[in-house]
Order: C-alpha cells, then structure tokens, then sequence
C-alpha cells in the first residue's frame, strides 16, 4: 500500500510458492492476488508456482495482467545455470523445495537436499550458508548452497526453450480462456 501511495505504476505480487526470498509469513499466491486485487487498481504481475498457460489463466482470473515466472526460466535451455540445477528442478516433486530460515533473515525457499534438510532441521540458517551459490548455479554442486527454487519446480519435467515456453504458455492460456469464455456465454460450468 506504501508503494501504490507513493504513485508506483504496478506491483509484483508474489506468493509463498516461489523460489527465492520469501516473506516468512507465507500467504499462497492464490490468496495474496486476491487480497491486493481488492486494495488497488495498478497492474499486477503474478508470480510464485506459475509456470505454464494453465497457472497463467489462474492469475489472470485472480485480478493479475501479466505473470513472472522464476524456476521456469532458471531450467530453460538458455539459463546459464549448470545442467545439475537444471535436472534438479526437472526431477523435483511438488513436495521437493523447503522455505527455510522462517525465524531469521533471509528466508528463502529452496530445494531439497542434504545441506537444506540439515538446514531445516535446525530451524536457523547462517549467511555463510549462501557464500557457495555460485558453485551451485555454475559448478553444479548442488551441495555448496541452497538451490533457490520454487513449488513449480515439481510441474517442470523437461528443460525447454524460452521460445517454447513462452509460445506454449501463451497458447495454453488462450486455449483455456476460450474453453472457460465458452462456459460462460452458455452459462454452463
Ligand atoms: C534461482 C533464483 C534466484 C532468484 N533471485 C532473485 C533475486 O536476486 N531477486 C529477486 O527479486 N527475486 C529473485 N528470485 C525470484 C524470481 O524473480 C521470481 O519472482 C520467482 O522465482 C517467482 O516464483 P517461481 O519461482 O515460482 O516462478 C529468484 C528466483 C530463483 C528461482
């Protein structure tokens, strides 16, 4: 609100779901769009758990413009992370990334693995913790440091393009659009 008082032309809301730094007190995506929809009238970008046409539709059903998408193109073909992260997001479930480090800051959500377990055993992460996130995104030691990732990494099963994302998210959203904008004229569901 700080923000849309000061006169700023829109907002990136993101939900828990995502990769990166979170807010510790985590609200989904599917909520938050909602509730800051209700509040302002600027352009919202959505992000947090959306990777794909279908997860664009839901945004734009909740009050979003436009969606961000972070893990997905951190595993596209271009990304210049190493393949380790790359196949580590594609053979990750939905189940497959901690938010760690909830009672401290930074709160991040990452990957599963055997540094994030010990990590999220305790509670509490060290800032050292992130001093190796560069072996992690070009060395592949997935090791080194967390692996900043979100839930959808658990929907992403292949590294493609990111021409053939964003084509395939755009045809996929208009696809479903339509199919719901049919339900509606005919008011069916
Ligand atoms: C590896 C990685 C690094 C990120 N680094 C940053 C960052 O430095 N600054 C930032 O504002 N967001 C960062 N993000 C968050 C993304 O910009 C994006 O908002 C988020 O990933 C969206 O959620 P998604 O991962 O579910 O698509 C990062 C995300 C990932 C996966």
């Amino acid at each position: 609100m700080k923000c849309v008082d000061a006169g700023i032309d829109g907002l990136v809301v993101e939900g828990s779901e995502g990769g990166g730094f979170k807010n510790p007190e985590d609200v989904s995506t599917l909520v938050l769009l909602q509730a800051i929809r209700a509040k302002v009238d600027v352009p919202l970008i959505a992000a947090g758990g959306i990777c794909d046409g279908r997860g664009m539709a839901a945004a734009f059903a909740l009050g979003a413009e436009a969606i961000q998408m972070g893990t997905r193109f951190v595993s596209c073909a271009e990304s210049p992370v190493h393949d380790n992260f790359k196949n580590a997001i594609v053979s990750s479930k939905e189940t497959g990334t901690w938010m760690l480090n909830t009672k401290s800051t930074p709160c991040i959500r990452a990957l599963k693995s055997e540094r994030t377990s010990v990590i999220h055993e305790q509670g509490i992460m060290s800032f050292d913790d992130m001093k190796g996130i560069l072996n992690v995104y070009f060395k592949g030691d997935m090791e080194a440091a967390p692996a900043l990732a979100g839930q959808s990494a658990g929907l992403i099963d292949s590294v493609k393009t990111a021409k053939d994302i964003i084509e395939d998210t755009v045809a996929e959203f208009f696809e479903i659009s339509a199919r719901m904008g049919a339900k509606a004229q005919s008011q069916s569901f």
